[in-house]
């Protein structure tokens, strides 16, 4: 068994259900374990740091799950460098790889039973991808009950996705610890992540206006503005890069309604060329 004290360990791979049970039962607790679908970058990297430094074993998920894309998302365009993601898993002390096939994690098929992720998730991404948030949380229960963590990790990037991970954590009682992890940019303020490969330069250069968008809501937030002209001073920074915007809000911090004062969430999505982008941003309200 590879140990995360040992450097020069090599990570584990698994792939059956079988082979990560194993391996699983000899890890020292705590373990951390931090779900993918690959395609890592630096945002994952963080995650898998974050993981590595506050516990004992650290495994992680490499798995496209078909049930959370949409009929006009095409899955099969989705990365999956399996190699360079191994490598990134080895630099980061990674114990153990399971990168199981579609049929070992729905082993009868499609799943009769799934995850009712509420209302939520009609909202925000939901609202333009309709059963994304089913297909996240069945997978993410399937995948909490087969790896047994400690402590999950999830990137704030996905805030929603994050929020709603909390919630089904609590109100279906798993035993774990959700753990979110800080956004990862881009020195000019973009944020990682596996779509921004799609991006032209050009589009690239343009995609940079949502979280800039975000830092001007922010910043006019913090001179003790009102909702109105905080939406407003992120619009016109979209407005000025042509961003085809499917919604900019201000939110609380568990994606409720904003309160008046204290913290709060501004969160944006939308689309440039053929790529939808989403970004988020904490803020206070004074
Ligand atoms: O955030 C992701 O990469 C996926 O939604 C997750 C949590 C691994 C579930 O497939």
């Amino acid at each position: 068994m590879a140990c995360q004290t040992d450097a020069m360990a090599a990570t584990v791979v698994t792939r059956t259900r079988a082979q990560l049970e194993t391996v699983r039962a000899a890890l020292p607790a705590p373990v951390g374990v931090v779900f993918t679908m690959g395609a890592l970058h630096e945002g994952h990297q963080a995650l898998l740091r974050v993981a590595s430094e506050a516990n004992a074993s650290l495994l992680a998920t490499i798995f496209v799950n078909p049930r959370q894309f949409g009929p006009n998302e095409d899955l099969s365009r989705y990365p999956q460098p399996f190699d360079e993601d191994l490598a990134r898993c080895e630099k980061a002390g990674v114990d153990v790889v399971w990168a199981p096939a579609v049929a070992e994690v729905y082993r009868n098929g499609e799943p009769q039973i799934t995850v009712d992720p509420g209302q939520l998730a009609t909202e925000l991404e939901g609202a333009s991808r309709p059963g994304h948030f089913a297909g996240v949380l069945t997978v993410v229960a399937k995948l909490l009950h087969l790896t047994r963590p400690d402590r999950t990790y999830f990137g704030e990037k996905d805030f929603q996705q994050l929020t709603l991970i909390r919630r089904m954590v609590a109100d279906l009682d798993f035993d774990v610890e959700i753990v979110g992890v800080p956004t990862v940019r881009e020195s000019d303020g973009l944020a990682l992540s596996s779509r921004n490969v799609y991006l032209s330069t050009a589009e690239r250069d343009r995609a940079v206006a949502l979280s800039a968008a975000l830092e001007a809501a922010a910043r006019t937030a913090a001179r003790g503005a009102g909702p109105d002209d905080i939406l407003a001073a992120g619009r016109d920074v979209l407005a000025a890069a042509g961003l085809d915007v499917d919604y900019l809000v201000l939110r609380g911090a568990d994606l409720g309604p904003a309160p008046r004062v204290g913290p709060a969430r501004l969160l944006v999505a939308g689309r440039v060329g053929g790529t939808r982008l989403i970004d988020n941003m904490p803020v206070s309200l004074v």
